[in-house]
């Protein structure tokens, strides 16, 4: 994510990994520079922006929050009091991405925080914003959002690879398929943007009263598609 992240900001970045050959390969990638460590990162970053693992909260805190001026976290499963008593006293942001920030189209939410410094709480909003869409939303609810839009790039694949499956098994050559189908996910959501994301006046321009369309879509309530989405978010969500 770390990656994914510094590719969509398309700026060098000072970055720290316990492997330092991939520190050095963002480094490389951005134009940026790897540090032998994160302490080092704290000390000349205006930000950090944590990107290990919810488990390595504490020991990595350890060695940034001396340092820190801001610490922006990824984390999932760690809402924003826990991360304000790992770096206490220190500015703190929350926000969950997804992969398509790569290429600046991500989703990403920010947890609601209160005010802390104006300016820079506008400056980090703006940072993140630039990888996509940004919403707001209450600290409580950013992990029910992130099982929608952070898992949601690997459902996507999913559904496609299951339609490209559908036409090879009618001679369609998977490429081609996958050309298809890619297209049609891309297209389809710019329409539902420009039309205020508004599912279901989709669904009834494409599905005319008893035309194929329709027919299509009732196979998929049929199959389970709702509720296979609604038991993935309960999977999510289910404590380990
Ligand atoms: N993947 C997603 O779609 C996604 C979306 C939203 C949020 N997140 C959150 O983003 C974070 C990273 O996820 P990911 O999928 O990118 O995981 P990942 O591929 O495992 O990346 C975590 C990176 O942090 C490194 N790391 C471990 N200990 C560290 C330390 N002490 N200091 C600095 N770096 C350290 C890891 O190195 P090692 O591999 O050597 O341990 C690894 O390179 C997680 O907290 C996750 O909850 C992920």
């Amino acid at each position: 994510m770390a990656r994914a992240m510094a590719r969509g900001w398309g700026r060098p970045v000072l970055c720290a990994d316990p492997i330092a050959a991939r520190a050095k390969a963002l480094a490389e990638e951005t134009g940026g520079e790897a540090l032998a460590s994160n302490a080092e990162v704290a000390e000349r970053a205006d930000l950090v922006v944590l990107c290990h693992k919810p488990a390595q909260l504490q020991a990595v805190a350890k060695d940034v929050a001396p340092h820190a001026k801001a610490v922006a976290s990824i984390l999932a499963a760690t809402p924003l009091p826990a991360l304000k008593d790992a770096y206490p006293g220190k500015p703190v942001y929350r926000f969950i991405p997804s992969l398509p920030v790569e290429v600046r189209q991500g989703a990403v939410v920010q947890a609601a925080g209160p005010e802390q410094d104006a300016a820079r709480d506008r400056a980090v909003s703006e940072l993140f914003a630039e990888l996509g869409t940004l919403v707001v939303l209450d600290d409580k609810l950013v992990d029910v959002a992130m099982g929608l839009m952070s898992c949601a790039p690997a459902y996507v694949a999913l559904v496609a690879e299951a339609q490209i499956d559908a036409g090879v098994r009618k001679g369609i050559p998977a490429t081609q398929g996958a050309e298809l189908v890619v297209q049609t996910l891309a297209g389809t959501a710019e329409l539902l943007r420009r039309r205020g994301n508004d599912t279901m006046a989709i669904r009834r321009e494409v599905a005319s009263p008893g035309g194929v369309t329709a027919k299509g879509l009732d196979a998929l309530e049929r199959g389970g598609i709702r509720a296979a989405f609604s038991d993935a978010l309960d999977a999510v969500l289910e404590q380990p």
